[in-house]
C-alpha cells in the first residue's frame, strides 16, 4: 500500500513526481504529498484526497526544483488527512521522508523519542522513523547515510523509504525491506519508485532494490548500492519490457473494462512460448527445473489472498483431477499463523498478481524455513515474491491497474492449468492423446473468451440495470465453477459495495436458502458439465422460493432457459477450462453495476491494489 516516487536530475522534478504518483495511485489514494528542495528550503506540499487534489493544491505555488519526492497514501496509522499525509519532516525540518510499509515498533520508539524531547505532528509511524534518523545523527554525529542505516537497524516492520536532506540538494537516500523499490537510471537523472510504471517513460534501465538494501543517489557521482549493514553490492541493471501504452486506458472509460477486454490477448501472452498446439506440447522453463519435486510431492500447498486465492481453488480441482496430487489451498494470512505441518516433500505454490502481498510473502518464508519447495505464480516482474521462491512462472498478463483483479485471475488460472496438464502427463496420469486433446482445446480459449465478450456484453449491461439496486446477491457454482462463484461475489462487493456471497450450489440448502425471496438475485454458474443435473435442481430450489436466477450456461441449454429469468450463454469447452469463460460475464456484471451506481470502479473505497501490510 502507498506509492512512492522521487526524482533527481536536470529536469523539473514536480511534473515527473506528480505523473509518477498518478501511475502509482492504484496503491493508495486517500492523501498525497510532495517535497521539493527549493533555494535551500525543504518544502512540503500535501493534502487529503487524490493526486488530482494535490495537483490542484500546488497549481498556484512555486514548484521549481530539480530534486523532489512524492507519496500517495493508503492509511494504516492515522486517519487520512492533511497532517498524516506524507512526506513527513524531522523535528528540525532539515530532513523529510516518504514511506511505504509499516514500522511495527513505532509506539516504543515514539515514547523514547518523546522522552528525548521530540514532539510529533501526525499519528503516523513514518514520522517516528524520520525523527529517529535525526536523533541518531545528532547523537552519533554521523553522516545522514549512516544515521539512516542505524535507524533502519532499530526498526521492525516493512519499509520502502526515500529521504531528502535540506543541506544536500544533490542526494536522495532510499532503502527497502518488505516493500518494493525500483531505481531508474536515466541520462544524468535518476528515479525511485514503488514500481517501474513512473519510470518507463524516461528510461528502460532499472535496478530492483533488494531486501535490506539501500541506495544513495547523487546528482554528480551516480549511485551506490549497499546493504543497510553498509556492505557494498554490485547492482544488476535490468532492461524493462514494460511499454507506456500498457499503462493507459486506450479509449476505455475505466482500466477495469480495458483489462476485462484484454483477456483474449493476456491469456495468449500467458501461453506464449509455453503451449504449442502445433507440436502438441507444453514447455515451461520455470517448471522444468523442479518438475521432479512437483511430480513426487506428497502434496501441494497453495497460499494466496483474495482473487489469487480463488485461482488457487481452481488449481486444487485441476491438480487433483488431472495429476492426482493432493492439494490444500489456504489463505496466506491463516496459514502463516497457525503453525502448519510442512516438510521437505511438500511443494508450496504462492499465487500473487502484485508479488508483494505481505501475508503471502510471510507464508512463503515460513514454508521455506521448513524445507518445502516454493513455486511462485506472479504477474509483476521483479516483485518481492519471485525473489523468495525456488522457481516460478510469471503470468505475463501485463500491468493490471484496476484494483479489482480480472485479467490477472484468468492468467493465473491459465498458468496453473498448463502446469497441471504438464505434470499430469509426466506423472502418467493422463494418456498422450488426452494430453494432446487438452492442449488443442486450451489453445482455443483466447478466441472463446473473445466470443464471450462479444456476445454477452450488451446483455450483461441490461441485466446490471435491472439488479443494480439489489442489496444482496448470491452466487452459486459447483466443481470447477465454485471458485468462480466466489470470485463473482468478490468482484461485486469490492467495486459496487453490494453485499454478495459465493457458495457451492449444494451448500445453499444448509443455510443461505433462508435468504431467498423475490428480492434476491441469484447468479448461478451452471455450465453443461459433470454436476449439471444437480445444479439444475439447485436452480429449481431457488425458483421455487421466487429467487431471481441469472444463469451462466453452455450454449443451447433449453432446460435452464425454461427455469431462469436470465440466461447468459458461453461456448462449450473442456470442464477444467470452464472457469476461464464463465468468470468473464461475472466480471462484466460487477463492472456495469458499479458504473450504474456511479462508483469509482478503478479505485474502490478502502482498497488498494497491492496489500503490503498484514
Ligand atoms: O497481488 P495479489 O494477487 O497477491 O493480491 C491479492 C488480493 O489482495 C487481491 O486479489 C484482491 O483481493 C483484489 N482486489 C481482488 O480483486
Amino acid at each position: 500500500m502507498c506509492g512512492i516516487v522521487a526524482y533527481i536530475g536536470n529536469n523539473q522534478a514536480c511534473p515527473i513526481v506528480i505523473k509518477g504518483l498518478q501511475r502509482l495511485e492504484y496503491r493508495g489514494y486517500d492523501s498525497a504529498g510532495l517535497a521539493l528542495l527549493q533555494n535551500n528550503q525543504l518544502n512540503i506540499f500535501k493534502t487529503k484526497g487524490k493526486v488530482s487534489d494535490l495537483e490542484q493544491f500546488i497549481s498556484t505555488k512555486n514548484t521549481e526544483s530539480t530534486i523532489g519526492m512524492g507519496h500517495t497514501r493508503w492509511a494504516t496509522h492515522g486517519v487520512p488527512n492533511d497532517v498524516n499525509a506524507h512526506p513527513h519532516y524531522s523535528g528540525s525540518k532539515n530532513i523529510a521522508i516518504i514511506h511505504n510499509g509499516i514500522i511495527e515498533n513505532y509506539a516504543v520508539l515514539k515514547e523514547e523519542l518523546i522522552k528525548s524531547g521530540h514532539s510529533f505532528m501526525s499519528d503516523t509511524d513514518t514520522e517516528v522513523l524520520v525523527h529517529l534518523i535525526e536523533e541518531v545523527q545528532k547523537n552519533d554525529q554521523c553522516s545522514l547515510e549512516k544515521a539512516i542505516q542505524e535507524a533502519l537497524n532499530e526498526v521492525t516492520g516493512a519499509y520502502a523509504i526515500v529521504v531528502m536532506d535540506k543541506n544536500d540538494p544533490d542526494t536522495l537516500y532510499a532503502a527497502r525491506k518488505g516493500s518494493p523499490l525500483v531505481l531508474g537510471i536515466g541520462k544524468d537523472e535518476f528515479f525511485l519508485a514503488s514500481d517501474a510504471t513512473p519510470i518507463v517513460e524516461y528510461t528502460k534501465n532499472v535496478v530492483y532494490i533488494g531486501e535490506e538494501e539501500m541506495v544513495v543517489v547523487n546528482r554528480n557521482n551516480g549511485f551506490t548500492l549497499k546493504t543497510i549493514q553498509n556492505v557494498e553490492k554490485t547492482p544488476y541493471i535490468h532492461e524493462l519490457e514494460l511499454k507506456l501504452e500498457m499503462l493507459e486506458k486506450g479509449g476505455y472509460e475505466h482500466f477495469m473494462l480495458k483489462e476485462i477486454y484484454e483477456q483474449p490477448r493476456s491469456i495468449k501472452d500467458s501461453m506464449r512460448g509455453r503451449l504449442n498446439a502445433i507440436d502438441n506440447t507444453i514447455k515451461m522453463a520455470g517448471v522444468k527445473e523442479f518438475e521432479h519435486k512437483i511430480i513426487n510431492a506428497n502434496r501441494i500447498l497453495i497460499v494466496a489472498c483474495g482473487t489469487s486465492w480463488h485461482a488457487g481453488l481452481v488449481a486444487e480441482y485441476l491438480f487433483e483431477d488431472l495429476a492426482r496430487i493432493p492439494v490444500e489451498v489456504e489463505y496466506a494470512s491463516e496459514f502463516r499463523y497457525r503453525n502448519p505441518v510442512i516438510n521437505e516433500n511438500d511443494v508450496l505454490i504462492a499465487i500473487s498478481q502484485s508479488g508483494e502481498t505481505a501475508d503471502t510473502l510471510a507464508a512463503i518464508k515460513l514454508a521455506k524455513e521448513k524445507g518445502a519447495t516454493i513455486f511462485g505464480i506472479c504477474n509483476v516482474v521483479g516483485s518481492s515474491i519471485p525473489r523468495e521462491t525456488h522457481a516460478g512462472s510469471y503470468t505475463h498478463a501485463g500491468p493490471e491497474i484496476g484494483v479489482a483483479s480480472t485479467k490477472a485471475f484468468t492468467a493465473q488460472v491459465v498458468v496453473l492449468t498448463m502446469i497441471a496438464i504438464y505434470i499430469a502427463f509426466k506423472k502418467g496420469k493422463i494418456t498422450e492423446s488426452r494430453y494432446h486433446q487438452l492442449i488443442i482445446e486450451l489453445d482455443k480459449i483466447p478466441d472463446k473468451v473473445k466470443h464471450v465478450l462479444e456476445t454477452t456484453n450488451e446483455q450483461v449491461k441490461q441485466i446490471s440495470d435491472i439488479y443494480k439496486d439489489a442489496h444482496n446477491f448470491l452466487y452459486l457454482g459447483r466443481g470447477y465453477n465454485f471458485p468462480v462463484a466466489l470470485e463473482g461475489a468478490l468482484k461485486l462487493k469490492e467495486i459496487s459495495y453490494i453485499h454478495a456471497e459465493g457458495y457451492p450450489a449444494a451448500e445453499m440448502k444448509h443455510g443461505p436458502i433462508a435468504l431467498i425471496d423475490e428480492n434476491m438475485p441469484v447468479v448461478v454458474v451452471a455450465t453443461n458439465q459433470s454436476a449439471y443435473e444437480k445444479i439444475v435442481s439447485n436452480i429449481q430450489e431457488v425458483v421455487a422460493r421466487k429467487g431471481r436466477v441469472i444463469a451462466i450456461v453452455t450454449k443451447a441449454d433449453d432446460t435452464i432457459k425454461s427455469l431462469a429469468e436470465h440466461v447468459i450463454e458461453i461456448p462449450e469447452t473442456e470442464e477444467p477450462f470452464s472457469p476461464l469463460l464463465s468468470v468473464v460475464p461475472l466480471q462484466l456484471l460487477s463492472y456495469y453495476i458499479a458504473v450504474a451506481l456511479g462508483k469509482n470502479v478503478d479505485q474502490p473505497r478502502n482498497l488498494a491494489k497491492s496489500v503490503t501490510v498484514e
